[in-house]
């Protein structure tokens, strides 16, 4: 266990008499004071809890929105405005939780990158990370779904293109399409199920699931920027040599943190709501119209490395099998990593690389999916350049180093001799 239990005996009569049916204090205090976690945690130990207040936060503000919004297609995208305009703070309600679905991403994406590095998937965490990726998986289905109901134009028709995947699916796959709709177009019956899946049932998956990750995690114990399981050496009292207490220590230093976060969240949501068309697209403030296409469809820009993996593969199945693949191949990384050492501070220069160039890949791919190499290359390669062709070679360049990465960790720690340094006994506390 990575927690101490300690049964408490709360001195005032109330509290201890509950205590003595229910020891939730007892349970609190073993998964805060009790909870021994490295003393060497950096600033990419602060994503877990800013994980946690965003989803706070898209909790408390999204039921103020669900007061005023209306879920069905003759009245959403005008009881949207409606909040924006009439409702006292309603502007203030909703671009927090419009702000707070990109941090999410922001914050998830830069936790798991946290997790490459550090070899924070690798035993004794395998479960901790599957959950993670779980939590990942409902986090990008809470998020597509939710873009859905304002119905602004993309929301239409980024509905329309990602349900059509499953008409991909052999055999079944246009009655899927239409049973996903409840309708053959994106519609009324679309919506209030999303409404319905949005609001009840994936925040109550994502919640069960951060439990389990939170459980997990406290089970197994965290793992830290050098990689060294601090249980290993303890203290006469049982304690980890190299742990402290999770509170106060870290409750103090992670309030710290999310204050300059809840700063720069602050800053976006009063100056910058859409970001430039990033966390709120322009064609969103359009009412959906299936008559009107927009002139480029693509999805908010979390989605668009996956995106873009779907559009450099020519043909609909395929494409999708990649894309899809391009997720699920990450559930593996404790199986494809047999890596001894875990920190990338003491793995052998390949995985350094390989590590940098999975990133960029990453953010390569974004761009390609977000039409900003397409609306680029014009200028790069001149007004008569080819844009398909050379945006296909750029794209389809960078899709082949995203799943180089894992070829390259099975070629690399199952066969190869990765020249690793040698790990220290003891945590090292830079200053
Ligand atoms: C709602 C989303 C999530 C929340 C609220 C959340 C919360 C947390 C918290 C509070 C911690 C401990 C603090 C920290 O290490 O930063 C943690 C650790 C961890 N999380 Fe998450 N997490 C989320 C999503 C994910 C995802 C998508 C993954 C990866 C697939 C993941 C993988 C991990 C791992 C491997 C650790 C242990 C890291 C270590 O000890 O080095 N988490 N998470």
């Amino acid at each position: 266990m990575g927690t101490t239990f300690v049964r408490l005996h709360p001195r005032n009569k109330v509290l201890g008499w509950i205590e003595d049916r229910l020891p939730w204090l007892s349970f609190l205090s073993a998964h805060t004071s009790g909870y021994y976690a490295p003393k060497n945690f950096n600033l990419w130990y602060y994503f877990g809890s800013f994980a946690l207040v965003v989803l706070v936060n898209q909790i408390v503000t999204g039921i103020f929105l669900t007061m005023f919004y209306k879920p069905n297609a003759a009245e959403a995208f005008a009881s949207v405005e409606y909040i924006m305009r009439d409702v006292d703070w309603g502007w203030l309600v909703r671009y927090m939780h419009s702000t707070g679905a990109s941090l999410f991403f922001v914050v998830v994406y830069l936790h798991m990158f946290r997790g490459l590095m550090y070899g924070s998937y690798k035993k004794p965490r395998e479960l901790l990370w599957i959950i993670g990726m779980l939590i990942f998986l409902a986090l990008m289905a809470e998020a597509f779904m939710g873009y859905v109901l304002p119905w602004g134009n993309m929301s239409f028709w980024g509905a329309k293109v990602i349900i059509s995947l499953f008409g991909a699916v052999p055999v079944i796959g246009d009655t899927l399409v239409t049973w996903i709709m409840g309708d053959y177009l994106p519609a009324d019956a679309t919506l209030n199920r999303f409404f319905a899946l949005h609001v009840v049932a994936l925040p109550l998956v994502l919640i069960l699931l951060v439990v389990l990750h939170i459980g997990a995690l406290h089970e197994v114990g965290s793992n830290n920027p050098d990689g060294i399981e601090i249980k290993d050496k303890k203290k006469p009292d049982g304690t980890p040599l190299d742990g402290i207490a999770f509170h106060p220590y870290y409750t103090v230093k992670d309030l710290f943190g999310t204050g300059f976060f809840l700063l720069l969240a602050a800053f976006i949501i009063f100056y910058a709501p859409t970001f430039g068309g990033w966390f709120l697209e322009h064609d969103n403030f359009i009412p959906a119209n299936n008559l009107a296409t927009p002139e480029h469809i693509k999805p908010v820009w979390y989605f668009t490395p996956f995106y873009a993996m779907l559009r450099m593969i020519p043909a609909k199945l395929p494409g999708v099998i990649v894309m899809f693949l391009g997720i699920v191949l990450l559930f593996f990384m404790p199986w494809l990593d047999r890596g001894i050492v875990k920190s990338v501070r003491y793995r052998g220069l390949g995985y350094k690389i390989a590590l940098g160039l999975f990133a960029i890949s990453f953010v390569m791919l974004g761009a390609v999916g977000a039409g900003v190499t397409a609306e680029k290359i014009p200028e790069w390669f001149g007004a008569g350049a080819d844009v398909t062709t050379i945006e296909n070679a750029f794209g389809r360049f960078w899709l082949i180093v995203y799943f180089g990465f894992f070829a390259f960790l099975v070629f690399y720690t199952w066969w190869g001799k990765e020249k690793t340094r040698p790990v220290p006994d003891r945590v090292t506390t830079h200053a």
